[in-house]
């Protein structure tokens, strides 16, 4: 399968939500998410098993996803991506690889958290590469912000845990601080709270490439509270 093969399901005018071959479709600009039922994870429209689920935000190509979901089949794998381009290899991965356990979604990461993912439903949440806008002007743009933190407090379950990984120095700092706000989270690190290394951690495009330029990456690691609830 090519990712071409991948259709959107519906026009501009038209848009709302829908879950088709394998890939929930999150439209922008849209105000009836909440009308929308989503399954449960392990309802058979999603996975059909209760494995524990892993959740990739900003997952591009979908390189380190899949090959995740290839290596640890007991795990169901969720790959976010807001830029269809992208889906649609994510996808043909999928396809290509038979990948039962990798759903992808389509849409913007704070909207698909807040308005489709239940909570404590999630064991572990990953963002590897976010885009950085390293510019001041631009930083708004940054996912890791209060809006996204509350939700990972929401739909992380109590032990999991969220790896945020970035070859930004100034942006790791930013999500470390971000995350040390939230009173549900505690980090794996001790201080600056970030490795240099994560054996094993597997390799996405950005990763190969910020590494062929000889750039530090940095994993950042926290764990939410044993105690359920998110008081
Ligand atoms: C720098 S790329 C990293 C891609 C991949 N994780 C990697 O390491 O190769 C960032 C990706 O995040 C996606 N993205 C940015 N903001 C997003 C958001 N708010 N929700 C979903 N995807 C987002 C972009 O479309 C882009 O594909």
């Amino acid at each position: 399968m090519k990712p071409k093969d991948l259709k959107h399901p519906f026009s501009w005018k038209e848009r709302q939500p829908a879950i088709e071959n394998c890939v929930l479709f999150v439209p922008d600009y849209y105000e009836r998410h909440e009308e929308f039922v989503f399954p449960t994870w392990s309802d058979s429209a999603l996975f059909g098993n209760d494995n524990p689920v892993h959740i990739e935000y900003c997952s591009g190509n979908g390189t380190w996803i899949a090959e995740k979901a290839k290596k640890h089949p007991e795990i169901n794998w969720v790959a976010v991506e807001k830029k269809f381009e992208r889906v649609r290899k994510i996808w043909s991965k999928i396809q290509n690889l038979q990948l039962s356990n990798l759903f992808v979604v389509c849409g913007e990461a704070v909207t698909f958290s807040s308005y489709y993912v239940k909570e404590n439903s999630v064991n572990q949440i990953y963002v590897n590469f976010p885009d950085p806008w390293p510019k001041e002007k631009h930083a708004k743009h940054r996912l890791l912000q209060p809006a996204f933190t509350k939700e990972l407090g929401r739909i992380i379950a109590p032990n999991g845990e969220a790896l945020l990984v970035t070859d930004d120095k100034t942006y790791c700092s930013q999500m470390i601080e971000e995350m040390l706000k939230s009173p549900l989270f505690k980090p794996c690190y001790p201080k600056p709270h970030y490795a240099e290394e994560y054996p094993d951690y597997g390799t996405s495009f950005f990763d190969s490439l910020w590494r062929k330029l000889g750039r530090k990456i940095h994993y950042i690691k926290f764990k939410k509270n044993a105690h359920l609830g998110n008081n």
